[in-house]
């Protein structure tokens, strides 16, 4: 019924997110967000994972397909393809944790193309009603380091503008984080390596730039 939805601009976690609460309590609340429509057709809330005192925090676009199933974020061939990199970079994966921008996956089902789920991109507003629980995530892990992978984690953390080609590879600064703060690497997403026809160099490159945030610890 029109009228009866909120709009876009209202779309926020906030109220969701319980103060004072560690990740185990945040993952819980989490699974009730319904902060944004995306809930409504995911299976469940994806939050992050890993090593809650990681010095490195990852931060994806969302989940996928599998992760959507699977309740875990990076569990499929992103993942995969991501570990691989971690591991040339020399980052344990022990000393990570791993999140998304925003926590539920966001598809279509083309009926030509069968009943797969389709990858649709979230908005800047989902992203953003989103935040909430990634600002909870980064004050509990408090990283060193956090790497963002692709443009809707950058954004997410710089501000809209972000661009992966012009700022990837350097250290950067995050807004609200001056003092202190963890320093950001952004890079391509994984997907985008599998997606690539000159895949070896984009692979190549978000090696690179992993290495680069290795190197960025204090
Ligand atoms: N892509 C992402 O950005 N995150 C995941 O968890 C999986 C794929």
């Amino acid at each position: 019924m029109a009228g009866t939805r909120a709009p876009e601009d209202a779309y926020t976690a906030a109220p969701f997110v319980p103060e004072g609460a560690g990740l185990d309590a945040l993952r819980e609340a989490a699974a009730g967000c319904r902060g944004c429509p995306l809930h409504r057709d995911a299976t469940r809330t994806v939050f992050g994972a890993g090593n809650p005192h990681g010095r490195f925090l990852l931060v994806g676009e969302q989940p996928g397909d599998q992760e959507d199933r699977r309740g875990e974020p990076f569990v499929g061939p992103a993942g995969k393809l991501l570990d691989r990199a971690l591991d040339e970079a020399g980052i344990e994966p022990g000393d990570t944790y791993v999140t998304n921008a925003v926590k539920h996956f966001k598809f279509e089902v083309v009926p030509e193309r069968g009943k797969r789920r389709i990858h649709k991109s979230p908005s800047l507003r989902e992203a953003a009603a989103c935040r909430p629980w990634l600002e909870a995530e980064l004050r509990l892990v408090d990283p060193e380091v956090i790497v963002a992978l692709g443009a809707t984690a950058g954004k997410a953390l710089l501000g809209s503008s972000f661009r992966v080609t012009e700022q990837r590879g350097t250290p950067l600064v995050v807004p609200g984080h001056e003092e202190r703060g963890p320093c950001l690497v952004a890079t391509v997403h994984p997907s985008a390596v599998l997606r690539a026809k000159d895949r070896d160099a984009v692979y190549g490159g978000l090696v690179s730039d992993l290495r680069t945030a290795a190197r960025a610890l204090r």
